[in-house]
């Protein structure tokens, strides 16, 4: 595991699209998963500035989403479907044909979990899974207590998430209580992982997860047992680690 520590948030995310960018022009085809939430979005932003530069090809790049609200419609402006298609794929003019979405209006949500895991697999697991985490130090939306063999499935979201996410609907009551996730042992089969935190909000989660036992209660700290790992944090996030 690689930890980078960035002076801000700006040089964070200029840093992830870099390397991003790094992975698909080495492999175009790559298999890529996106996280949502407000951490990347700066990095979208920048890879948004770079495709218009004619600098960032993702024409033949395979995207999957990480997780998904379960019931949330895909026009919903809080589905993580309007998310990617919004910052990432329209901008970057994706081809549709190359998108794996979770369907979170299905009438059988638990035979959607093994469908998208059948597809990962036969598509391949990610070549490059990105992620964020939570104060919690949840990991897509694998909560405290998740186990580290778990594969794509459904959850219960935490009160702590329903409530940190509750800034972006009307009010609490609006967020849906269950997601679709990749699960730990699903993220674990990615080649390569890219984890952003930002903020002093995640430092206490960053310093648990990363210098911390590796332990279901820290789902991110799998992330240490992972062979190719990097972590970037700005320095808010990285204020609790012991360097
Ligand atoms: C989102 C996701 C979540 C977020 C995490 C941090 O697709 O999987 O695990 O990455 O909740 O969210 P932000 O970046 O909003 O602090």
């Amino acid at each position: 595991m690689k930890i980078e520590i960035l002076e801000t948030y700006e040089e964070l995310s200029k840093r992830a699209a870099e390397l991003i960018l790094n992975y698909v022009n080495t492999n175009p085809s790559l298999n890529l998963a996106l996280p949502t939430g407000g951490t990347p979005l700066a990095t979208y932003s920048e890879l948004r500035k770079l495709f218009s530069q004619g600098k960032a090809d993702f024409s033949k790049a395979n995207i999957f989403q990480i997780d998904e609200y379960v019931g949330l419609p895909p026009e919903h402006p809080q589905s993580y479907v309007h998310y990617l298609t919004k910052e990432i794929i329209s901008p970057l003019k994706i081809p549709k044909e190359n998108i794996t979405f979770y369907n979170a209006l299905t009438d059988n949500p638990q035979e959607e979990t093994s469908d998208y895991e059948q597809t990962l697999k036969s598509i391949g697991y990610p070549d490059l899974m990105g992620l964020g985490i939570g104060h919690n130090s949840h990991i897509a939306f694998n909560e405290p207590g998740t186990s580290f063999t778990s594969r794509t499935h459904i959850v219960d979201l935490a009160e702590k998430t329903i409530e940190a996410n509750s800034r972006f609907f009307n009010n609490k009551d609006e967020v849906p209580k269950q997601a679709f996730t990749t699960g730990l042992a699903t993220i674990m089969d990615s080649k390569n992982i890219l984890l952003l935190a930002s903020g002093e909000g995640k430092a206490e989660a960053v310093a648990k997860s990363f210098q911390g036992e590796v332990s279901e209660e820290h789902p991110a700290s799998i992330l240490q047992k992972h062979p190719s790992t990097t972590i970037l944090l700005d320095k808010e996030a990285a204020s609790k680690l012991k360097l």
